[in-house]
């Protein structure tokens, strides 16, 4: 897309989370835990189109970068995602998220009767699946509503 075409403005610093699949926007802000809060800028485009993906979602975090095990999380609800890391207006880098072969301490298993749920010093561990997460502990599979799920 040309620059005059852009829907959402370029940052001077921060992270572009760009390619996530259309309907993720939300859930990629409910991952990084924002909700505009946090007194950061924040822009999020949806349904733009894409040549890649044919829509797409791209959300726009200034002056924040990314932890590894929130890139991990965002991988699973937006597996084409691209992070870019914006500094003084230039992508310094870019990077493919990968599927993780599982996820540890960023998830809550939502199995009432999991052991990660009965107040032990436990930590949480999902493997990544062919249709989502599963629990390590109760085999539970998180699939859409994996975002629901988050601790981090
Ligand atoms: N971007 C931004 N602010 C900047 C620089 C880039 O918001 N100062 C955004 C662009 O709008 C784009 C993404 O970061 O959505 C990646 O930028 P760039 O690598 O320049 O674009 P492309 O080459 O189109 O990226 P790709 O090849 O990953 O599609």
């Amino acid at each position: 897309m040309s620059d005059h075409e852009l829907r959402v403005s370029k940052i001077r610093d921060g992270t572009v989370i760009d390619h996530v699949e259309a309907g993720q926007a939300l859930n990629v802000l409910a991952i990084l835990g924002i909700d505009g809060s946090e007194g950061f800028g924040v822009s999020v485009g949806m349904n733009v189109p894409s040549d890649r993906l044919g829509r797409k979602d791209i959300v726009k975090v200034e002056d924040r970068e990314l932890s590894q095990s929130e890139v991990d999380v965002l991988s699973l609800i937006a597996p084409e995602a691209t992070i870019n890391i914006v500094r003084d207006f230039e992508v310094v880098e870019k990077n493919r998220v990968t599927r993780p072969d599982g996820v540890t301490g960023v998830l809550s298993c939502p199995n009432r009767n999991c052991i990660t749920n009965a107040d032990e010093p436990i930590e949480t561990r999902f493997d990544v699946v062919a249709d989502g997460v599963r629990c390590d502990y109760c085999a539970t599979i998180l699939r859409a509503d994996i975002a629901e799920h988050i601790d981090v």
